[in-house]
């Protein structure tokens, strides 16, 4: 049963599955390394942060004492308290949207008991997330149309209710990210509900246009249609401008996979590094996965094994020149590593590297790739002949 259905019948709280509470604390991890660096390094001193919260729910859980508003407002206090000294920034702002009345009121009460530094400023809005959006815009405008820090958690129940127009808006901004829990597994099952009249109008509000009616063949596999779902999507947030930075983790469940994934995206390339290194930090558990950039296949990744992944990058970039930017960009979209640093090593260590050229007056240790010091690499055109 996916978990769009299963959400229906849900009570004003619930319990939480294993995958929700470590969804939970990535985004905890995460907003702690967000609000630190924004705080002391904003974009222009002063700079308001603005956290926003699209499908707040209660608070908390009937067997886990946080929901996401609460870690986020514990993460703002927990960056102002340790950078106190170095902090540049002007205050937080966290927005909390939630639609049914009796989960915002229990939030409400919640946020009441949990004490928060005083440059922490939450607000709710009992409403649908685009409502809530428009009010928030109208509210705090600037970090919708300047270079003010906008993060937005778009984690929805089901398929619907997260239009892509409205995160397109979000990242209209340069500085704004977001994470969005996306459920391949009910987008998959509106595709397959064949050609009935709200099928089109969910997809084309879903993805944003019609891209989707070139898109999976829907005679496969429910597994291979999810993942179609996820690269569909990842296009299109790609094809917005700036965005050059988008990642899934896959979320699984005990038994099997569930098919729904965390999407992040970001027009910068710290902000993919930070959310791969929080999620290296929480104890996984079996709850999350890599997800495979490749359409059709899954792996579950083990972040110290870096050969698999110096495998393929090699294979796309073998016989040229690349600067070292470009490999960065690849490290951070196509594989789960935050660089590629250690899939060198290894490139290097197989004799696949033709040279390494190096920034003026910099130089460096065969096995290293320090953005300082390299400028490209050139690769070989050969073939691998390691194993492991
Ligand atoms: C998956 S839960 C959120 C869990 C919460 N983000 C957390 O991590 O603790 C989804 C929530 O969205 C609410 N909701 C459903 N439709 C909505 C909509 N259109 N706009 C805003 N909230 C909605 C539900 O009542 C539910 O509380």
């Amino acid at each position: 049963m996916g978990f769009s259905v299963m959400s229906k019948k849900l009570p004003t709280i619930w319990k939480a599955e294993p995958h929700t509470i470590a969804k939970i604390e990535l985004l905890s991890a995460y907003l702690k390394a967000w609000f630190s660096i924004l705080g002391t390094k904003p974009p222009r001193r002063n700079a308001e942060l603005l956290y926003v919260d699209g499908f707040a729910g209660p608070g908390e859980y009937t067997n886990h004492p946080t929901g996401s508003p609460i870690v986020a407002v514990e993460a703002a206090t927990s960056a102002l308290n340790t950078h106190e000294a170095r902090w540049r920034a002007g205050d937080i702002h966290c927005a909390f949207v939630e639609l049914d009345a009796a989960r915002m009121e229990n939030l409400e009460r919640k946020l009441k008991s949990v004490s928060f530094h005083p440059r922490v400023h939450p607000s709710t809005y009992t409403t649908s997330f685009v409502n809530g959006l428009d009010a928030i815009k109208t509210a705090r405008p600037s970090p919708f149309s300047r270079a003010e820090p906008l993060f937005v958690f778009i984690d929805p129940f089901g398929a619907t209710g997260a239009p892509f127009t409205a995160v397109a808006d979000i990242l209209r901004s340069r500085t704004s990210e977001v994470l969005i829990n996306l459920d391949a597994d009910g987008i998959a099952r509106i595709f397959r509900a064949g050609d009935d009249a709200n099928r089109g109008v969910l997809l084309t509000e879903i993805f944003g246009g019609t891209s989707w009616r070139e898109s999976p063949s829907f005679d496969a596999d429910f597994d291979v249609q999810c993942r179609q779902v996820l690269d569909l999507y990842k296009r299109r947030l790609r094809s917005l401008p700036g965005i050059g930075y988008v990642f899934a983790f896959e979320m699984r469940g005990k038994l099997d996979s569930i098919n729904y994934f965390l999407v992040f995206a970001s027009g910068h390339p710290l902000g993919l590094e930070k959310m791969k290194e929080a999620m290296k930090s929480i104890d996984q558990g079996g709850a999350y996965a890599f997800c495979d950039a490749d359409v059709g296949q899954s792996l579950l990744f083990r972040f110290d094994d870096p050969a698999e992944f110096a495998r393929r990058l090699f294979e796309r970039h073998k016989g040229k020149r690349v600067p070292y930017e470009e490999l960065r960009d690849y490290a951070l979209n196509d594989t789960p590593f935050a660089n590629p640093k250690r899939m060198l090593k290894w490139i290097e260590e197989n004799d696949l590297i033709e040279s390494v050229e190096l920034l003026p007056g910099k130089t460096r240790c065969r096995g290293t790739f320090s953005e300082d010091a390299v400028n490209a690499v050139v690769f070989r055109q050969g073939a691998i002949h390691a194993q492991g």
